[in-house]
């Protein structure tokens, strides 16, 4: 039997490095796609094509090791027959193919994508039936510690529970989620890809990650109170403790509690159909990301600018990890045209190459489809 998965990517709406700091995120899977197909064969062996990304890869689930160097796709994809059998679930070999027009390294969950559908499709074709949010953390689990990018949790949620047109607020202490009708009236999300390139792997996501780390050891021993993480910190606890922490852990850390509280009040806004107020939440989290947790980038920066004076743009900020990527708009559709314009005329003012626009339906996640 052959088994294809579609797997969508994501866009946070917001709730942005909140996720592995315990917060809260509120993201959506959006109509572009990477398909996965797999058939399952007899000994260890797994040969896995991806469409434009060259020569057939071919690897033993015998001899998988987590990587030493800069990730490539495979790695992705061994990563997860790695976390699959490392927690008991045995796999045979398979032929895996994998076509995709999901953007790679734009902040969508590319990666995400191809380890739930590896995951997904590998455990079909083994005849395992494994819940969607444990194929999450599996995945989550091969990014930590295969190919060593100590992600959170929401794009592994987010690719495997997204819901049509519904955005899935998720606490990513307990793992509870609900989710938030998008009504969307005359308004769409239009997602702008900056085309500068990030890399996950590269140490600034890791970096941000140890800060908030140090930022809780700090506050717990200047405080003297027992912080896990910075889920627990309140705004009157940093102001507390300001004088004695450096200025950047401050900074992190007031970005992180201040977006946990706007990702709350973000999501009863949207509940509520204030699309107006959910569009400020949105302009204040980039604010935040530019100034004081410093992930954004001159491109991002400028796409933002560009659009929130626009009439009819309710909102806008960069979206994913940062460091170049893609930048949310939320707008009236009648002026997409109009915004379209006046960021390629900003771009090549500046000499830089065009981004790319899509604007995106708000899908549901991962699904399974077997092919007789
Ligand atoms: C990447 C990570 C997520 C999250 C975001 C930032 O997408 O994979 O876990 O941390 O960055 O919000």
């Amino acid at each position: 039997m052959k088994y294809k998965v579609i797997a969508p990517g994501r866009v946070n709406l917001i709730g942005e490095h909140t996720d592995y700091n315990q917060g809260f995120v509120l993201p959506a899977a959006i109509g572009l796609f990477l398909e996965l197909t797999c058939e399952s064969k007899q000994g260890r062996n797994i040969t896995a094509t991806a469409e434009g990304l060259g020569v057939p890869e071919i690897f033993s689930l015998d001899t998988l090791a987590p990587v030493i160097r800069d990730p490539l796709w495979i790695d992705y994809l061994k990563g997860v027959c790695w976390a699959l059998e490392k927690a008991g679930h045995l796999l045979s070999g398979a032929d895996i193919s994998i076509h995709s027009n999901l953007p790679i390294g734009s902040g969508l969950s590319s990666s995400a994508a191809l380890e739930l559908a590896t995951a997904k499709a590998l455990t079909a074709a083994n005849g395992l039936e494994i819940p969607l949010s444990e194929l999450a953390l599996i995945c989550q689990q091969a990014e930590n510690e295969f190919v060593k990018v100590r992600c959170g949790i929401m794009d592994q949620y987010a690719v495997a529970l997204g819901r049509k047109n519904h955005a899935l607020l998720l606490d990513c202490r307990s793992l509870d989620y609900k989710y938030i009708p998008l009504s969307l009236g005359k308004h769409c999300l239009l997602i702008i890809d900056s085309r500068v390139e990030r890399s996950l792997g590269s140490s600034v996501y890791n970096r941000r990650r140890e800060e908030c780390e140090e930022t809780v050891r700090r506050l717990s021993a200047i405080s003297k109170k027992e912080f896990n993480s910075l889920r627990e910190v309140t705004l009157d606890d940093l102001k507390e403790c300001c004088a004695y922490l450096p200025d950047i852990l401050y900074r992190r850390g007031r970005f992180v509690v201040e977006e946990n509280i706007r990702v709350q009040e973000a999501a009863a806004a949207l509940q509520g159909e204030d699309l107006l107020s959910f569009g400020y939440f949105m302009k204040r989290s980039h604010a935040g990301l530019r100034d004081l947790y410093e992930v954004s980038c001159p491109e991002l920066d400028l796409i933002v600018d560009t659009v929130v004076p626009v009439n009819g743009v309710l909102g806008a900020r960069m979206t994913g990890a940062g460091f170049g990527g893609c930048a949310l708009v939320l707008l009236e559709r009648d002026v997409v045209a109009a915004v379209t314009r006046q960021i390629e005329a900003a771009f090549t003012a500046m000499n830089w190459c065009k981004p790319y626009f899509y604007t995106v339906e708000i899908v549901q996640g991962i699904r399974l489809v077997e092919i007789p």
